[in-house]
């Protein structure tokens, strides 16, 4: 017989770096100060500093529950169809035209990393271009996404550290040398992690190179509603270049913007120039997804669909929701302030111009270190802070900690 004994066939095998931005809560966990703060995760928190269940997703997980008449069948291949529907409308308008001509294929995928990797696959196996830029800096699981899709990932010049604002002329610059066809990787609002958005100004002009070049924009929706709170107002770069009759794809999730984060629950949408390729493009994309993972779950598309179809509900949602983007646009207020009454050195105004759940404080790595070993701060390292991990009571530490930071550490 084999022994129990030291020889694994895995032997070889070495221990993988943690996830850059989830390592940032393994780390914090293992902090026993009852001051610690972390501001590293992507996800709102009350005031108190707790995770939020909508009161509207409560209410809609009830009446699934006690449909007694609902059943665990796997749902298609593409999902739920009534969610893939009222996620179109939620994205595109009501009153789309692109989705009245039937020219819209909407396919439900875990959440928005699946519909970026669906939507990065199908690129791969069918588009001719296969490089998709990518705005420097992005959210870190963009390139390894795409790559592993299948693509060849470039970048383009997004954020100015100078200004902690937009590179508008860089980013004109490197989306007008890619080459023809090229993918563009676009946050369609709340840039992740700069919260540096283009005015409506900026991206009709970014239409008009996009158009102009031909090349393809892909949206990442991570965030619609949470920016502004409005989710139309949010959703106006992917309006402005679906009206213009052209082809694009948008990932959306509804992680942040209705709270269901581990539910998983996403839309990978495809705009064509028609129905026709509208149809054969979705029967493509099956055949991406049935390998992957066969059919995606129920529960948490069935919550979506029913709120998004219920008028009172979908009321109540955007009443929740704005609460939450409220809650984050006074946090960047208090924090503005505090900095201003500590008089700590530098101009901070940035952190009330940027918009979203990210502010991109400019602090850097050995500050942010600095900040962690001595007030128990957690932070991704390139300096970015949820501001929807703070509450009124945390302010002031924080405050405290960057102060400390930009005054004793160069
Ligand atoms: C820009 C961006 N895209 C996509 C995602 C994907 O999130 P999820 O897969 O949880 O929907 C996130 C989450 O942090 C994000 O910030």
């Amino acid at each position: 017989m084999e022994s129990q004994g030291s020889c694994s066939v895995f032997d070889h095998v070495v221990r993988a770096p943690e996830d850059p931005i989830l390592g940032v809560t393994v780390a914090y966990n293992k902090d026993q100060s009852p001051i610690k703060l972390n501001l590293g995760v992507g996800a709102y928190r009350t005031e108190e500093g707790k995770p939020l269940v909508l009161n509207v997703v409560r209410q809609a997980e009830q009446t699934l529950v006690n449909d007694k008449s609902r059943v665990k069948e796997y749902l298609p291949i593409v999902g739920l169809a009534e969610f893939n529907k009222q996620s179109a409308k939620l994205i595109f308008g009501s009153d789309s035209p692109a989705i009245q001509e039937n020219r819209v294929t909407t396919v439900q995928c875990l959440s928005g990393t699946g519909s970026l990797r669906v939507g990065g696959e199908f690129l791969a196996w069918h588009y001719l271009e296969r490089t998709i830029y990518i705005p420097v800096p992005t959210w870190g699981n963009h390139p390894k996404v795409f790559t592993l899709a299948g693509l060849s990932v470039k970048t383009y010049r997004y954020y100015d550290p100078a200004t902690r604002g937009l590179d508008f002329q860089g980013m004109l610059e490197d989306l007008n040398s890619a080459p023809a066809g090229a993918i563009v990787l676009l946050h369609a609002c709340a840039h992740n992690p700069t919260g540096v958005d283009p005015t409506l100004e900026q991206w009709e002009q970014i239409r008009q190179l996009i158009r102009l070049k031909g090349l393809l924009p892909f949206f990442d929706s991570a965030y619609q509603g949470f920016a502004s709170g409005s989710l139309d107002s949010d959703a106006q770069s992917v309006r402005i270049f679906v009206a213009d009759g052209g082809e694009c794809l948008v990932a959306q999730s509804y992680a942040k913007n209705m709270g269901l984060y581990g539910e998983r629950v996403g839309a990978l949408s495809i705009v064509c120039k028609n129905a026709d390729v509208a149809g054969r493009v979705e029967s493509q994309l099956k055949l991406v997804i049935r390998p992957m993972y066969s059919n995606p779950p129920i529960h948490g598309a069935s919550i979506v669909a029913m709120i998004l179809r219920d008028r009172d509900m979908y009321n109540e949602w955007t009443i929740e929701l704005k609460g939450m983007a409220d809650r984050i646009i006074s946090m960047r207020h208090q924090l503005f302030e505090a900095l201003l009454a500590r008089g700590t050195p530098g101009d901070w105004s940035h952190i009330i111009k940027q918009i979203g759940m990210f502010t991109f404080t400019g602090l850097n790595s050995e500050q942010v270190a600095f900040m962690t070993r001595e007030y128990h701060i957690y932070m991704t390292s390139d300096g970015r802070i949820s501001m929807a991990g703070l509450s009124s009571t945390t302010v002031p530490h924080l405050a405290d900690a960057i102060h400390a930071a930009v005054t004793r550490v160069a």
